[in-house]
């Protein structure tokens, strides 16, 4: 089967890796550099599972071919925490219930570090806007947009 070589710039590292070429971004991600963190569920830009941060932007990731995120800086959940610590927004979905399955949690927290990255200090309705594209069948929302809100406050009072 045809493959390219291709070279990814994935949570500070580089990846050079052979792949097909039609290989989304998601499937790269999780099945060729192993970054399972990053959820594939519906797999048509419909449910935000598999989000990540693009060039500063959140992203779908199984709408991008993979070859097609070359050369620009890529950030997944992976690249959130450090070492064992966890970062703000994922400590404050631990503290104010934001996870129930967990299953659309890595794709919510890089939708509110996006907000966060270019809003320090969104309003609810921003949140909420912002976390549109990404869909929890758990939780009702309300404990997620507590989170980002708690977490914009902890933000805020660090600057
Ligand atoms: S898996 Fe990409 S949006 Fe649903
Ligand atoms: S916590 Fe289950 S889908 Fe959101």
């Amino acid at each position: 089967m045809k493959q390219e070589e291709i070279v990814l710039e994935v949570n500070g590292t580089t990846y050079k890796v052979s792949i097909e070429p039609w290989k989304t971004l998601v499937e790269v991600l999780r099945e060729t550099l192993g970054l399972t963190g990053t959820k594939k569920s519906c797999n048509e830009g419909e449910c935000g599972a598999c989000t990540v941060i693009v060039d500063g932007k959140p992203v779908a990731s199984c709408l991008v071919l993979a070859m097609d995120a070359q050369g620009k800086e890529i950030l997944t959940i992976e690249g959130l925490s450090e070492r064992e610590k966890l970062h703000p927004i994922q400590e404050a979905f631990l503290k104010h219930g934001a996870i129930q399955c967990g299953f659309c949690t890595p794709g919510m927290v890089m939708s509110a570090k996006a907000l966060l990255d270019e809003n320090p200090k969104p309003t609810v309705a921003e949140v909420r806007k912002a976390i549109s594209g990404n869909l929890c069948r758990c939780t009702g929302y309300q404990h997620i947009v507590d989170s980002i809100m708690a977490t914009s406050g902890m933000m805020n009072r660090k600057a």
